[in-house]
């Protein structure tokens, strides 16, 4: 999961440059009527006392060139620019403020407030004005026709921070853009990122190239236009800036962009971009920064870089570029990020890459990337670095990490590093986060030389082949808030309360290693434990219930594979944010209460010595397992009405009675569960998938074989009723297609022919099938 936050932080840089205009005027002796003007704006505008800087200021005991966001020329002591920038100021303003006859002014600023009202007209008076910028101001609804009588305008700015498919506030639609820009042909900087233009790639062209001959920054996001670029476009050949991310331009890229000599910017992620991106926009000199993100049908490869490249930022992540990094990426002296995840990279990471002295942030995960990797240790300003899911293999030598110092981010997931793990990274001061899960990191955990004013937050380790015991130093992070060493060869013992010295941690995982961990039974001081949202002490030879009574946050709890004995206790109810709850094979006997958890989602108890009556699970359930325990009598009646139900499994019980009429034909997809142990379900409810949305999802792993299964509910369905002791027919809905249903030595079952060859289902097609005595029915046939 990727959240790219990253993207914001470009606006930055261009906000900064945009409201420094006023910096390098000159202020004159203040001409009494302008200061009147500007204190009867003031006394119209309604903002917020304590966060403005500058209108607070404003009194007539002074000079108005004096005040805060005033420029007066110099001579006539006319006021010429005014800037009210951030200055919180809500609710409207209307053509009686007076700022419609400060006739002189030349630069104007209100971005970043929150006026929440339609675009006065007035600003038609202000036909000196040179520079207008009404970026984030609050204002909504169509922009005005009278616009375009500003004919001096060199900079307009009436962008909104805005995000693919998000509301537009203001739009331009009467007049439409070709009437709006068709007079302001001074214009070299025009931004309307996030105004809502609809217009088609010929239509807005064109208005462009045929109006604003000088355009320099061209910067409009999250517009609704549409494609392709047109070709009139090459003759706009002072473009520097062309900012167009977040439109469906549903095209390809237009050889003619390599040809603008002055082009520093390109920034067209989630364009729908199709076709094969042309190499020469690589090869621009000029270009600095260029974004193509999330463009999912966009192909291309890299060319070769020389050193006279201006490259900056090279965003290219989700979308479908391929071919290897070449060497000479190296020679890109001044490049300091580089997002190229999710795309199908493959061949080495070049170890030129050494050379890049100035990298700052670095994402290739999620390519198809080998060998080993280069050492960042030149890299000083090295802020971030993600090569996870990759196929990166070898070991990292300590010295690769050296002298970082400013590294927060780290992770390596997901590839096949072996050696031990570098120490070097361990003592990186700022280091927030350590993922190395899923590889073959072996030897023991290094200590953490300087525990005290260590930052780290998350170390996941999990999945590697890591020896020795837990080192005590990480008992010592205290900001640590998910420490995950699952799946190791660990050893040792450990007592459970020793994590009260992790006051912020939510996640603890040390499942399936040699360890022995001591959980305290009863009533005994385990409340004084952090607030543990995820806990996973699988295969850790507990042998009594932890009390984790107060645990109130806890949500995912996994016990199984220990020799807990005795009752489940009642008190799990009271956990009550509980959505996988995993007791499976323990020495468990009874349920003390009924295991009423409203959010429960997957609950296992197989393997134990469970008897009497199933505890009738709640009704938002997707997974149940009570195999293989002593449970008797009849199973709920209403067992097929639970909506979300996707798998379930009685099966080695005591069951009698009849099979209830279960609804499968709400049930679709396929999947027989080979694999029974939950470790490998993972249930994430808020799954980034394209980087925007959020989505239901779950990841199954079935023999070594990973199906990132989206929206579960509606594809993934298994049953399994064998070896009980059922009797009756076989109910008629079961025959419905789309689901799996295992029923092999049910005894006393009729109704269903046999097929004598056993058919290995096939979870791709979504085919129906029967197991009965490890043979299948298929439904055409046993109909
Ligand atoms: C007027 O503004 C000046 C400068 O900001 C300040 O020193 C003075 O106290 C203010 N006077 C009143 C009456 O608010
Ligand atoms: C526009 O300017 C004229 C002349 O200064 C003035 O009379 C008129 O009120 C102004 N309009 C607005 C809306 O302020
Ligand atoms: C944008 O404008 C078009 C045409 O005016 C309109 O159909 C569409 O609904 C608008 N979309 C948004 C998000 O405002
Ligand atoms: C983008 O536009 C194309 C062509 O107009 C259309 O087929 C496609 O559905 C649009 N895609 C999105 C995500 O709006
Ligand atoms: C690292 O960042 C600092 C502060 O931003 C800067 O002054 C320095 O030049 C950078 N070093 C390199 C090698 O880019
Ligand atoms: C440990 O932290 C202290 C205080 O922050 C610092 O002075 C010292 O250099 C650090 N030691 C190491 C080995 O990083
Ligand atoms: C822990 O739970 C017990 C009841 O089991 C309760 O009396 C106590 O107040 C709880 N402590 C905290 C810190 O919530």
């Amino acid at each position: 999961m990727k959240i790219p936050l990253f993207p914001w932080l470009f606006l930055i840089p261009f906000l900064t440059i945009f409201f420094g205009v006023n910096v390098f005027l000159v202020s004159g002796q203040c001409r009494k009527d302008q200061q009147s003007l500007l204190l009867q704006l003031k006394n119209t505008l309604v903002f917020n006392q304590s966060l403005s800087a500058k209108l607070v200021k404003w009194n007539s005991t002074s000079d108005c060139c004096e005040w805060p966001g005033i420029t007066c020329d110099e001579g006539s002591g006319r006021v010429i620019s005014l800037d009210l920038s951030f200055e919180s100021i809500t609710g409207g303003l209307d053509d009686s403020s007076g700022l419609f006859r400060l006739q002189f002014l030349q630069s104007l600023n209100l971005s970043f407030n929150i006026f929440s009202t339609a675009l006065p007209v007035g600003f038609a008076n202000l036909t000196d004005l040179i520079s207008l910028n009404l970026s984030s101001a609050g204002f909504t609804g169509q922009i005005p026709n009278d616009f375009s009588k500003l004919t001096k305008l060199v900079s307009l700015d009436l962008s909104a921070l805005s995000f693919p498919g998000g509301p537009a506030v203001l739009k331009l639609e009467k007049p439409n853009f070709a009437t709006l820009v068709q007079n302001l042909t001074h214009l070299t900087e025009l931004l309307l990122d996030g105004v809502n233009i609809s217009a088609h790639g010929n239509d807005w062209c064109k208005a462009l190239s045929s109006s604003l001959p000088n355009l320099k920054v061209l910067s409009m996001s999250n517009c609704y236009l549409s494609g392709p670029l047109d070709a009139s476009l090459a003759k706009l050949q002072s473009l520097s800036m062309i900012r167009l991310s977040g439109n469906n331009l549903s095209a390809p890229v237009p050889e003619f962009l390599a040809n603008y000599s002055k082009l520093t910017a390109l920034q067209l992620s989630s364009c729908q971009l199709n076709g094969i991106f042309p190499q020469a926009i690589f090869q621009v000199p000029t270009l600095e920064i260029l974004d193509l993100q999330y463009n999912k049908f966009l192909q291309g490869s890299f060319p070769e870089f020389h050193q006279n490249l201006s490259l900056r930022t090279l965003l290219l992540s989700n979308s479908i570029f391929s071919g290897t990094v070449p060497q000479s990426i190296g020679e890109l002296q001044k490049l300091s990020i580089i997002e190229l995840a999710g795309n199908n990279f493959t061949g080495p990471i070049p170890y030129s890459m050494a050379n890049l002295t100035k990298l700052f942030y670095l994402d290739l995960s999620s390519n198809m990337f080998t060998g080993t990797l280069p050492s960042f240790s030149k890299s000083k300003n090295l802020t971030y670095v993600d090569v996870s899911r990759n196929q990166l293999t070898g070991e990292i030598p300590s010295s690769h990490w050296e002298g970082l110092r400013s590294l927060t981010y780290v992770d390596l997931g997901y590839n096949a590093f072996n050696g031990i793990i570098p120490s070097s990274l361990f003592a990186i001061p700022p280091l927030q986060k350590i993922q190395l899960s899923n590889n073959r990191f072996g030897g023991q955990i290094p200590e953490f030389p300087n525990v005290s004013s260590s930052l780290l937050d998350t170390l996941d380790l999990s999945s590697n082949k890591l020896e020795g015991s837990i080192p005590s130093s990480v008992f010592g992070l205290a900001k640590l808030n998910v420490l995950e060493l699952s799946s190791n060869k660990l050893n040792g013992t450990l007592q459970l309360h020793r994590i009260q010295k992790l006051p912020n941690l939510t996640t603890l995982g040390l499942s399936y290693n040699n360890l022995t961990v001591y959980a305290s039974g009863g009533n005994s001081n385990m409340s004084s434990l952090p607030q543990i949202k995820k806990l996973r002490l699988a295969s850790c030879d507990l042998g009594m219930f932890p009390y984790l009574r107060n645990q109130s946050k806890l949500f995912h709890l996994d016990l199984s594979d220990n020799q807990i004995t005795g009752p489940v206790p009642g008190w799990i109810s009271e956990l009550i944010v509980l959505q996988y709850l995993n007791l499976s094979r323990n020495l468990l006997v009874d349920l003390e209460g009924p295991l009423s958890l409203p959010g429960l989602s997957i609950l296992d108890l197989h393997h134990n010595q469970l008897r009497g009556s199933i505890p009738v699970p709640p009704s938002f359930i997707t997974y149940v397992d009570y195999s293989s325990n002593n449970f008797s009598s009849f199973i709920p009646p209403n067992i097929g009405t639970w909506p979300r139900l996707q798998i379930v499994d009685l099966a080695f019980n005591h069951f009698r009675g009849n099979l209830p009429n279960i609804c499968l034909k709400t049930w679709e997809g396929m999947m027989e569960v080979g694999n029974r142990s939950l470790e490998h379900i993972r249930y994430d409810p808020l799954k980034l998938t394209n980087g925007l949305y959020y989505e239901d999802s779950i990841t199954v792993t079935l023999k070594g074989l990973e199906l990132e299964l989206v929206k579960i509910l509606t594809v993934f369905t298994s049953a399994d009723f064998s070896s009980n002791n059922f009797e009756g027919p076989i109910p008629d809905a079961i025959g419905q297609k789309h689901a799996s249903v295992k029923l092999i030595d049910a005894i006393s079952l009729y109704g269903v022919k046999l097929i004598e060859e056993f058919y290995r289902t096939d979870i791709i097609n979504n085919k129906m099938a029967i197991f009965l005595r490890g043979a299948i029915v298929l439904p055409q046939i046993g109909k």
